[in-house]
């Protein structure tokens, strides 16, 4: 199950409760393996209303209680740790500016407790705020042990803080964290390293989406690809239980250094274990495996609707349609209640 963020963590502590998330991970268990909603690794690190959190010790124990019941149906789950940098408001943060390699607006909206708002010019990161980012994610790491997750996964996809850094429009920064591919890497394999002293990198995923373009504030270059080919070269060097690749979000077809099968061009270059998304049913995921270009296909949009998803492809069963209206909404609506097979009526 692909990780995706659900804003249900509408209360003070910004934490995942037993009721609400335990019953929802805890529906989708019979997956191989769950990948949590992208939890912030520390307050700064936030950018939408009501997702959780893993730096505070309600948030450990409310995620605790989701791990405990995923374990007792029997699955594995692993938290995607999250940092939105310049994707956020000055809304969530009394005020001040969101953090990001270098002050370029990403000219993006953000969802705000008052509604979509744009973006704004963030914060050039110091080395301090840097070298605080490393710790945070190492400690977030450590409270992901605390919690009871089998692993965690680094959210260095879509946009956000990692791939701001990776990206050579939006990281013009001219120290040692910017210019070079190594040094717009860096940061990355600086928190892959901090992670690392609290969880073995078997135990450790990373995400990435290298031909993301025109979302998220993120533009390609000719920059783009070489960079995620370095990045991902690099990480066979790492024993990471997986590298989670996304399929273009986009029409990429007409961007001559964009590429459009991303699977088919990063395996070769990939030796661990590969793991596929966007846009996958029982029937393509079952291709691209055979084909030999990926180890694993994690599914989306296709398990909010479907919990028992794996029991379905099983018995070649019909697959509910998911509510885009609830994705983002709270309550249980359009979260817990969608049936099973075995339990057709919604409760
Ligand atoms: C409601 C929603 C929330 C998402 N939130 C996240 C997230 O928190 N982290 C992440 O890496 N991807 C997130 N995604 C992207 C999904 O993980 C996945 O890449 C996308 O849904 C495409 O896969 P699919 O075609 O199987 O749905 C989200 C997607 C959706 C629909």
């Amino acid at each position: 199950m692909a990780p995706m963020t659900r804003n249900r963590a509408d209360n003070p502590d910004s934490k995942p409760t037993a009721e609400l998330q335990g019953l929802y991970y805890g529906q989708r268990a019979s997956a191989g393996l769950l990948i949590t909603e992208g939890s912030q690794v520390s307050k700064e690190a936030v950018g939408y209303i009501n997702t959780p959190g893993i730096h505070s010790q309600e948030q450990v124990a409310g995620w605790k209680e989701v791990v405990d019941k995923v374990h007792a149906e029997g699955g594995t789950i692993y938290i995607q740790l999250w940092h939105v940098g310049r994707m956020s408001h000055p809304d969530f943060h009394d005020g001040a500016l969101p953090l990001a390699p270098s002050a370029i607006n990403p000219k993006a909206e953000v969802y705000t407790a008052e509604g979509l708002k744009d973006t704004v010019t963030p914060k050039e990161m110091t080395q301090e705020d840097i070298d605080r980012t490393v710790a945070d994610f190492q400690q977030a790491a450590k409270n992901s042990v605390a919690a009871g997750f089998d692993g965690v996964e680094i959210h260095s996809s879509n946009g956000y803080l990692f791939h701001q850094f990776f990206n050579a429009t939006s990281n013009q920064r001219t120290d040692a964290y910017g210019g070079s591919r190594e040094n717009r890497a860096r940061f990355f394999f600086e928190v892959l390293e901090a992670v690392k002293k609290e969880i073995p990198y078997s135990k450790i995923g990373a995400r990435f989406n290298p031909s993301l373009h025109g979302m998220f504030g993120m533009e390609m270059d000719e920059e783009t690809i070489p960079t995620f080919e370095y990045i991902i070269d690099r990480l066979n060097d790492y024993n990471l239980a997986y590298i989670h690749l996304s399929q273009p979000f986009t029409d990429v077809s007409d961007i001559s250094y964009a590429v459009t099968d991303i699977a088919q061009h990063f395996r070769p270059i990939y030796k661990g274990t590969l793991m596929i998304n966007v846009g996958f049913d029982a029937e393509k995921a079952n291709k691209v495996i055979e084909d030999g270009q990926a180890d694993l296909v994690s599914f989306g949009k296709l398990y909010i609707s479907n919990p028992d998803l794996v029991e379905r492809f099983e018995a070649d069963a019909a697959l509910e349609d998911w509510d885009k209206d609830t994705f983002y909404t709270p309550g249980k609506k359009g979260y817990t209640d969608y049936p099973t097979l075995k339990r057709e009526e919604k409760v």
